[in-house]
Order: structure tokens, then C-alpha cells, then sequence
């Protein structure tokens, strides 16, 4: 094998999940759900074995009036043995949060295309990695991890095709900074394998070393194969969120995230490991679906587990 091809993830490696629905889902939802709903659910994913999780963001209220209780959330949550619990950071004043609360990581949000940082976060890209910069500074032996994340980094609304050197310029500019690790954010589902494949090899040459993750929005149905093009190139970590909660402003009824229990199940049916307990994440995923009071798109959660036995007796035909 020459230098420049992946090495494909090995089967019986540990691929890590990282639940985003408390962050990237509730974010879309218009009615508040209680804070101690909330933490409910989050406990319910801990139970399940989840460790790694975005369970809330540091941002405006004004911009997101449902994570207006990210100290109170992340106050009340029961953390487990090894758990890492990280929230969203646009600026400064959001660092300065963290910093107050009880979180192990946060994690920064720039989007790699111009227009859609100006709608999402209000100023131009240079200006947020400046503002980072900073960030940097403020967390440094604070024993909080700064993790980087870049919005837009398959496509953009606005702009169209994002140039896999624009994330891998952004994601090198991290690992200056400190980060040693970048998220690849799909925002509004725009991912793709070849997109995918393009993105990591880019930041691969311009940031040796870097680890990558891998968020995914199944809003055109792709989501799952992007992770098999993720997995084929090596990459170990991938967010999802519990029922594919979530949505896309820019497609009324659009899924969300790849749901939680159908990225499980795959990766635990492929011979990975992930320290997560399926059926226990089915019944946070129905718990969710009762907070929430919509059926989510998630379909693992709807059909069980493979080998899920049925009684011949309950059905009068087999038919299919
Ligand atoms: N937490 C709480 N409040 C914050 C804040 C933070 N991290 N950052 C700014 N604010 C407040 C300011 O105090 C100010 O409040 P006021 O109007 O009561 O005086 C107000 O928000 C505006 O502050 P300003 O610095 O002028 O920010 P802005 O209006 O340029 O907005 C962001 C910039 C980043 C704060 C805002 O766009 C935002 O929160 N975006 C988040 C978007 C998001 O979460 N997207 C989805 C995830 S990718
Ligand atoms: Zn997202």
C-alpha cells in the first residue's frame, strides 16, 4: 500500500459516538421542552452507555431560545465514570461560560463558507478564528478541551460546492491553535461519499496528525453511507443524535442527524465497538419521541434490533 491511500478502520476497532440531539436537535424545536426533561433524556443516553455528548450550546438566547438553560442542564445532568460532556461555542462570551459550568469540552463552530457564518453566527470567517485564538488562551490549563468545528464543510445553501482546501485551511488553523481534533459538520445535508472522501484527504495533507470527526444530516438519505466512506477512510468518531432527531431550515420536514441507534447498529453489525447498549438506546429513543410528540425518523428504533424474534402466531401471513 502506497502512502497516499487510507488505511480502512479495522474491524473490532472502537468507533466513538458522540450524541448531539440534546444540542443539534432540541436546537430546531420550537416549543420548549423543561429543563428537566431535558435532563432526563440525557440521563437515559448515559444509561445506554453514551460518553461522549454535545448536550447543550453557549450561545445567544435571542438566537436560540431553547438552550437558554445550558448552566441548568448541565447542572443537573448525573455524569457517568468517563463521561465527556461538551457545548457548542460560538465567541468569547460563550468560552466564558463554559468556563463557569461543569463541561469537559467545548466545541467551537465556524462554517467553512463565508455567507453562511455571517447568517449563523454574525461576522466574517477571519473574525471567528480570530475570536478562537483567544479562546484558546482562556481554556488553556483549565482542564476544558477545545475541540474545533467547522459548519458547512460538504456544501453550503448559499454558496453551493465548499473546496475541500477552504475546511482543510480551517482545520490546519485549529491544530495551530491547540485543537487535536476537528468536526466535519454536514449542516444542511449536503454530504456526500465522493464530498466526504475529498474533505479528509485535504485535511489529511494540510494537517498531519488531526484527528477527524464526522457529523452527518440524513436529510437526502445518504447519511449512513457517509460513514461507511468515513469508516473506509479511517476515521473513528461520528456524532449522531438519538431517533434522528433534528431538522434543516432550509428543507420543511427534512430528517435530522443520522440517528444514534441506526449508526449503533451498523457499527456494531460491521464488528465495531462502541460501549453502547442497543436496546437501552431504543427505549432513550422512544423516551425522546414522548418529550418530543412526533414520530422521529429514526428506524432502528421502530423496527428493533436484527435479530429481534417475532411470535409466528401474531401475524396471519409472512408476506414481503
Ligand atoms: N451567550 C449568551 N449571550 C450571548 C452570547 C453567548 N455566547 N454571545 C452574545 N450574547 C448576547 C450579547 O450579550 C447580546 O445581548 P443583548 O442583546 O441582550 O445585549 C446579544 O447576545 C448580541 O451580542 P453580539 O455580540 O452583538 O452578538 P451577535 O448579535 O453578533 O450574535 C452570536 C452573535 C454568535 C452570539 C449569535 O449569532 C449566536 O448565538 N449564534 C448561534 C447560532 C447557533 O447556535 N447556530 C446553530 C449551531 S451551528
Ligand atoms: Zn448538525
Amino acid at each position: 500500500m502506497t502512502g497516499t491511500q487510507p488505511t480502512p478502520l479495522p474491524a473490532g476497532a472502537f468507533v466513538t459516538v458522540c450524541e448531539v440531539g440534546p444540542r443539534d436537535g432540541f436546537q430546531i424545536e420550537r416549543g420548549f421542552i423543561p429543563t428537566e426533561r431535558k435532563i432526563a433524556i440525557i440521563n437515559a443516553l448515559f444509561a445506554a452507555g453514551i460518553r461522549h455528548i454535545q448536550a447543550t450550546s453557549f450561545v445567544s438566547p435571542r438566537a436560540v431560545p431553547q438552550l437558554a438553560d445550558a448552566e441548568e442542564v448541565l447542572a443537573g445532568i448525573d455524569r457517568p465514570e468517563g463521561a465527556v460532556v461538551s457545548a457548542l461555542v460560538p465567541n468569547l462570551r460563550g468560552a466564558e461560560r463554559a468556563l463557569r459550568s461543569r463541561v469537559d469540552a467545548v466545541h467551537l463552530v465556524v462554517s467553512a463558507s463565508e455567507t453562511h457564518n455571517r447568517k449563523n453566527v454574525n461576522r466574517p470567517i477571519d473574525q471567528s478564528l480570530a475570536e478562537f485564538e483567544r479562546i484558546f488562551d482562556l481554556l488553556r490549563g483549565s482542564g476544558i478541551r477545545v475541540e474545533g468545528g467547522i459548519a458547512t464543510a460538504f456544501g453550503c445553501p448559499f454558496e453551493g460546492e465548499v473546496p475541500p482546501e477552504q475546511v482543510a485551511r480551517i482545520a490546519r488553523r485549529y491544530q495551530e491553535l491547540g485543537a487535536t481534533r476537528v468536526g466535519l459538520g454536514d449542516t444542511t445535508g449536503m454530504a456526500t461519499p465522493p464530498t466526504v472522501r475529498a474533505a479528509i484527504r485535504a485535511i489529511r495533507a494540510a494537517a498531519p496528525g488531526l484527528e477527524i470527526g464526522l457529523h452527518f444530516h440524513n436529510t437526502r438519505g445518504v447519511g449512513l453511507a457517509c460513514v461507511m466512506t468515513g469508516l473506509a477512510e479511517g476515521v473513528a468518531y461520528y456524532d449522531a443524535s438519538v431517533g434522528g432527531l433534528g431538522g434543516c431550515p432550509f428543507a420543511a420536514g427534512a430528517t435530522g442527524n443520522i440517528s444514534t441507534e441506526d449508526l449503533v447498529y451498523l457499527l456494531q453489525e460491521s464488528g465495531y465497538r462502541t460501549g453502547i447498549d442497543l436496546e437501552r438506546l431504543i427505549e432513550a429513543a422512544r423516551l425522546t419521541e414522548q418529550v418530543i410528540g412526533r414520530t422521529l425518523p429514526g428506524q432502528v428504533m421502530k423496527a428493533g434490533p436484527r435479530l429481534t424474534r417475532h411470535d409466528p402466531g401474531a401475524v396471519a401471513t409472512a408476506e414481503g
